[in-house]
């Protein structure tokens, strides 16, 4: 199973992406969690130590040349287009029981999209990672899907847009919504997150008509406490496991 999730700044994709990796790991399930969202913190959310620590990989300059045989930070000249990266999920993750975390990091964003070594890599390395790897993948992106090109987006099982009660982030799924189309992304489910009440609910049910949704996740103080001393949402005690465990088996 690949899932992909995006949707608007501060949603709480990545306190969701979380949720679900610990979750499918009690499970017995492997997961390979990737943090795509160059303002990384899945480590944290997932309860990795030192999460701060891990270098991202597009900060890995050597390897990037040894890979791509260019120099990072070069634009245009000649670089391998398809580099090998099959051994870097295992080579550079950072395992914390079964699920191993590889943290992308950012590549300078050029005009029309950086043609660049760092961006290269990364888009190869995202690439055999949900075509090619028998693990669960669960992608943290940024409000967009910038990293899936048409091979990869073709690949995914599902991109969940995590959305909130309110007109921004459901103008957000739409427009996510948009650019999958155009990779022909089409398995697209909402988690409405945030909820506060049946009225929560009914305002997301009314202006998500257009899309399946997979559940939903109560507001919970727990969550902000967590995310505040640094602890896993998964390790507090919240409804939300329970909800998050009910998405999975729809999955
Ligand atoms: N169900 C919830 N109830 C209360 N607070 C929540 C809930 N889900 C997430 N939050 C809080 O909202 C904030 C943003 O969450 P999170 O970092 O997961 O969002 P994000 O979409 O990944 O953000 P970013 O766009 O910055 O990556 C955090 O403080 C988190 O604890
Ligand atoms: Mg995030």
């Amino acid at each position: 199973m690949k899932l992909a999730i995006s949707g608007k700044g501060g949603v709480g994709k990545t306190t969701f992406a979380a949720l679900l990796s610990r979750t499918l790991d009690e499970q017995g399930k492997h997961v390979l969690a990737i943090d795509a969202d160059p303002d990384a913190n899945f480590a944290a959310a997932l309860g990795i130590e030192n999460s701060d620590k891990i270098t991202p990989i597009a900060e890995m300059k050597d390897l990037i040349f040894e890979r791509t045989e260019a120099k990072p930070g070069t634009i245009g000249g000649f670089f391998k287009l398809n580099p090998k990266v099959d051994d870097l999920p295992d080579a550079l993750s950072v395992k914390m029981g079964n699920i191993k975390l590889m943290r992308l990091g950012g590549v300078p964003k050029g005009g029309g999209g950086c043609i660049c070594p760092e961006s290269t890599l990364l888009k190869a390395l995202v690439m055999h990672i949900v075509l090619a790897r028998d693990e669960v993948v669960i992608l943290d992106m940024e409000a967009g899907i910038e990293h899936l090109g048409r091979a990869t987006a073709q690949a995914v099982d599902k991109l969940i847009i995590v959305v909130e009660p309110g007109r921004r982030s459901i103008d957000t799924a739409t427009n996510i919504k948009k650019l999958a189309a155009e990779i022909r992304l089409e398995n697209i489910a909402v988690v409405g997150n945030k909820i506060r009440s049946e009225k929560d609910e009914q305002f997301l049910n009314k202006h998500l008509s257009e899309f399946e949704i997979l559940g939903f996740l109560s507001y919970d103080d727990a969550l902000i406490e967590a995310d505040l001393e640094g602890i896993s949402p998964y390790d507090v005690n919240s409804p939300s496991k329970a909800q998050v465990e009910k998405m999975i088996s729809r999955l």
